[in-house]
């Protein structure tokens, strides 16, 4: 989040020019609309890094970095926002309102969130062994976890209701305020009344590096949704830069000298209850650069043992690159199919996932393993796609040898000559990209992702379509998180009724690969021209939704009739209902 004003930010943006702060680090050519050169973020030899002087952005469609000049210098220098700001208002000769009084009032603050967050910790906690909690402790010692597991990461229980916690703290003389700092209360929107904000969850404290707790996440008892809901981000808590179980994993995180990121809260806590005590959580998405570089400090390598679905599957391929980009050793564990660490854990004990851990895959390998399932291996045409995915990865192995040995390797799962894969190698590594690259992303990305790029692209540079999108879509009905956040970002600033543009949207987007999204769906010009392009698009994500619904419905009709229960007539309609309306929008 921006923490200078949208006005210091464009007064630094107005007296500096894109290409010419990148020219100092990058030679630069004009290449029709745009400038090229060889991207600064990874090794080419032939330019696929991109900067738009028109809109003020960059992106290398070689390893997908991309943003404007604040995240540019960012990457380049190595700094955090408010020191990049530092360093380009210098050059740009703006000088920057800075105040200690704000600095310690922000210290202050601080400290005041880290206590909240603490009296409200506890007083769950304390909730969990009450009659009232009876049902929550129930809960977690049937899914196996332990009475010590539970104490080690201080679970607790909010109570049903609306209001305990906040009496908590009246009780105390602590005001509202400081609780919506916190995030551990809002504003009922229907009665204006401060409410509690988490209620009828199970609590998992999340802790910084010191032990401070920074934030909560809380599940349902059932299958209620949403599973989660987790503190809004606060003074002290930005989703992107911690990791759930970093505090407890520590010492045994330097120890090993290994890291295994999982996705979830209860992979986290039963790796730990089982002695795998190194065990992290990314908290259900891809791995942010924040997140790696943290984790560099204290280990060499990386586990990576996300969840076995696709989602699980295409977080590990996003974070893959930005691990090994990181310069930190990593290895993806291989989860049988529709299960999590902790279920693995539960059902076949410590043995079988230390050896899953010693058989985990180096990057290259999973890919291809990944790969072979998207791609048929036995016809020319998914060798060429396969070997093609991994050429980016190949060009960035250093040593012949493990090179030599990469490549055999491939040639005997495809069954193809070394010296074959070589040559098209080489001809890669010279910047021949005749035949169509498919990258990473595609390997997930459908009909109904890319109208989603269109869409977001279109509302960014043309107002009237934004009001268009705006009024037939909502922010779930984009599919992916990614997605949903660029949008509601959007939503926020029309709503306060600012001016939308990309460069403002970047400014108070956190997530770098974010960013990176943005700035590829920019300077590829994903923007729909005309009405009836930008209709189809709006057709395809609604029929996309539909047709999940449909899925979810008709499953739910198969296990029905699975378990010889009568499928309501009223069920039936709602299907014939939603076919219809998928049909209408062909
Ligand atoms: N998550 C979230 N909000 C949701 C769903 C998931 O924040 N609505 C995050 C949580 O941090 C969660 C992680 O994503 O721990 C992984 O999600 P999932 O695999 O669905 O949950 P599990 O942690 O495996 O929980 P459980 O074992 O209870 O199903
Ligand atoms: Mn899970």
């Amino acid at each position: 989040m921006a923490r200078y004003s949208e006005e210091i930010l464009d007064e630094i943006r107005t007296r500096l020019d894109i290409v010419a702060v990148i020219s100092e680090y990058v030679p630069l050519k004009k290449g029709g609309k745009n400038f090229k050169g060889l991207c600064p973020f990874h090794h080419e030899k032939t330019p696929s890094f991109m900067v738009d002087e028109e809109r003020q952005i960059f992106h290398c469609f070689g390893c997908g970095e991309g943003g404007n000049i604040f995240t540019f210098i960012m990457k380049m220098e190595k700094l955090n926002f408010p020191e990049a700001i530092k360093m380009l208002a210098q050059k740009a000769g703006v000088s920057l309102p800075v105040s200690e009084k704000q600095n310690s009032k922000n210290i202050q603050e601080k400290e005041l969130i880290y206590r909240l967050n603490e009296i409200a910790a506890d007083y769950y906690q304390k909730n969990l062994f009450l009659t009232q909690g009876k049902s929550a402790l129930d809960y977690l010692l049937k899914r196996g976890f332990s009475k010590e597991i539970i104490n080690k990461f201080e679970l607790g229980y909010a109570l049903p209701g609306f209001e305990h916690l906040v009496n908590v703290f009246l009780s105390k003389k602590i005001t509202p305020a400081g609780l919506f700092k916190a995030g551990l209360a809002s504003k009922s929107t229907k009665t204006n009344k401060t409410i509690d904000y988490f209620r009828n969850r199970i609590i998992f404290p999340i802790f910084n590096l010191q032990g401070n707790i920074i934030a909560f996440g809380g599940r349902v008892l059932d299958d209620k949704l949403p599973k989660y809901i987790n503190s809004p981000e606060t003074l002290v808590y930005q989703k992107s830069k911690n990791l759930y179980g970093f505090f407890q994993a520590k010492k045994s995180i330097r120890k090993q000298n290994q890291v295994i990121v999982m996705e979830g809260y209860t992979d986290v806590l039963m790796a730990h209850q089982f002695g795998v005590d190194n065990a992290v959580a990314s908290l259900g998405t891809a791995l942010t650069v924040q997140q790696i570089s943290f984790v560099k400090r204290f280990a060499d390598e990386m586990i990576v043992a996300f969840d076995a679905d696709t989602a699980g599957q295409s977080a590990t391929l996003r974070s893959l690159s930005l691990i090994k980009k990181a310069g930190i050793k990593v290895r993806v564990i291989s989860l049988p199919a529709n299960s999590d660490p902790a279920d693995i854990l539960l059902k076949k004990g410590k043995q079988f996932f230390i050896n899953l851990i010693e058989r985990a895959l180096p990057l290259i390998d999973y890919k291809l393993k990944i790969l072979i399932q998207q791609f048929n291996p036995a016809t020319t045409e998914g060798k060429v796609s396969i070997i093609r995915e991994l050429f980016q990865d190949l060009s960035a192995i250093d040593s012949n040898i493990e090179l030599n040995n990469e490549v055999k390797k491939l040639a005997e799962r495809l069954r193809l000559t070394e010296d074959s894969i070589l040559k098209d190698l080489n001809r890669y590594k010279k910047g021949d990209r005749q035949l169509p690259r498919i990258s990473t992303d595609s390997l997930v990305e459908s009909t109904h992702i890319n109208a989603e790029k269109i869409l977001i692209g279109s509302m960014l540079q043309k107002k009237d379509q934004l009001e268009k999108i705006l009024s037939e879509l909502n922010v779930e009905d984009f599919s992916i998180p990614e997605h949903q956040e660029i949008i509601s970002v959007i939503i926020n600033l029309k709503k306060k009724g600012e001016r939308i543009s990309v460069q403002k949207v970047m400014d108070l987007i956190e997530n770098p690969q974010i960013i990176n999204l943005l700035s590829q769906i920019i300077l590829k010009d994903l923007i729909s021209l005309d009405s009836a392009a930008l209709e189809r698009s709006i057709r395809a994500i609604k029929t996309y939704n539909l047709t999940l619904e449909l899925n979810t419905i008709k499953s739910e009709i198969e296990k029905d009739e699975k378990n010889k229960k009568e499928v309501t007539p009223a069920m039936l309609q709602k299907y014939q209902n939603i076919l219809q309306k998928i049909k209408n929008m062909a």
